[in-house]
């Protein structure tokens, strides 16, 4: 069975239909066929700032949410990222071998730290990717699903793991890539040719799992649609309209070109009248069942027990040799 590792940040009250669709349902689905390992990434999560009490809340509703969107502890190896300290000792070791320049080529942190200001941006938001390169690589994780916001991200990894492997000698498995392109860029509903996104300018261009259900189909009825009446797949010229097909078809597993031909003579409202009561229908089991578990936090811990146990006993044996390779003295 092939590894993988894929991550998330607890930095927001709920996922959002992006990351979802983007990543999450391919990790449910990859534990069926992979030994598969996720990460709820809690020490990326205070590169931007944050509030302690928050954190440690967003945390346990991020396991929440994802045990409810059916990752199964007995299938796969969930676990809070600061659980296992090796993230953070094999970050280091591979910040060594980062190139400042190519550190700062990263777009996402050029993003935030222009948003933030240079002067109030985090050296951790700098060195960001590193930490992410440093989970993967500590799996030996042979994928990493994710959404197409982080190719970059993995392009680093697998340079950095090449780099290590022929400075040091053969360590690390340079891990691929694995984005589902259908659903790879899922679009903020209000400005539909950028990303959804946490930090979206406005809450209406997002669909929270855990926001009220009639909120979500509020949201979805108010989108921002494409001059002309057609119902077409069209990213370029139709982006709105796109995204809500995307959306449509990755939530009832019917393609797109059945939807068209479903919806042929229709109007945009009546497309958005369905997806609305998709979305609503398919958010409400999720969030009684994310209820159900943040009713009962020492079954959830125990589970992350469970899975920070797991993922140590792959971890050390990695960073051990990490540590060899690179020169360390073993402990006597
Ligand atoms: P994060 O927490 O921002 O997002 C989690 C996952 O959701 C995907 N995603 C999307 N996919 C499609 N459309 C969208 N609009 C959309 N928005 C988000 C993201 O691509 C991601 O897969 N740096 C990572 C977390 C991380 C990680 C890792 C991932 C840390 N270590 C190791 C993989 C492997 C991040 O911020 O994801």
């Amino acid at each position: 069975r092939p590894r993988v590792f894929s991550g998330i940040q607890p930095t927001a009250d709920s996922f959002h239909l992006g990351n979802y669709l983007g990543a999450v349902r391919n990790w449910v689905a990859m534990q069926e066929t992979s030994d598969a390992f996720y990460c709820v990434v809690d020490l990326h999560a205070i590169t931007a700032g944050h509030d302690p009490a928050v954190l440690r809340n967003r945390t346990r509703l991020s396991v929440a949410q994802l045990l409810a969107v059916g990752l199964d502890p007995e299938r796969c190896t969930l676990f809070v990222q600061s659980h296992v300290p090796e993230h953070a000792q094999l970050a280091w070791v591979l910040s060594c071998i980062t190139g400042f320049g190519e550190a700062g080529r990263m777009v996402q942190f050029k993003d935030k730290s222009a948003k933030q200001g240079s002067d109030s941006a985090s050296v951790g938001l700098f060195t960001y990717p590193i930490l992410q390169a440093a989970d993967i690589l500590l799996y030996q994780a042979d994928a990493v699903p994710v959404g197409e916001d982080q190719r970059q991200h993995l392009e680093l990894t697998r340079d950095l793991a090449q780099r290590f492997n022929s400075r040091f000698g053969q360590t690390f498995t340079v891990p691929s890539v694995h984005i589902v392109k259908d659903t790879a860029k899922i679009t903020d509903l209000q400005e539909p040719t950028v990303k959804m996104s946490k930090s979206a300018s406005s809450p209406n261009g997002i669909i929270e799992l855990l926001e009220d259900p009639a909120r979500s189909a509020k949201k979805i009825k108010s989108a921002v649609t494409d001059t002309g009446r057609e119902i077409l797949y069209d990213e370029e010229n139709k982006p709105g309209v796109s995204n809500l097909l995307t959306m449509y078809a990755a939530l009832t597993a019917r393609t797109i070109d059945e939807l068209l031909e479903e919806y042929d003579g229709k109007g945009y409202g009546d497309l958005k009248k369905d997806l609305a009561e998709v979305v609503v229908d398919f958010v409400t089991p999720i969030q009684e069942r994310t209820r159900a578990y943040l009713d009962d936090p020492g079954h959830l811990d125990k589970l992350l027990a469970i899975g920070a146990d797991k993922a140590r006993a792959v971890a050390t044996a990695t960073l051990d040799k990490a540590y060899r390779r690179v020169g360390f003295l073993p402990p006597g």
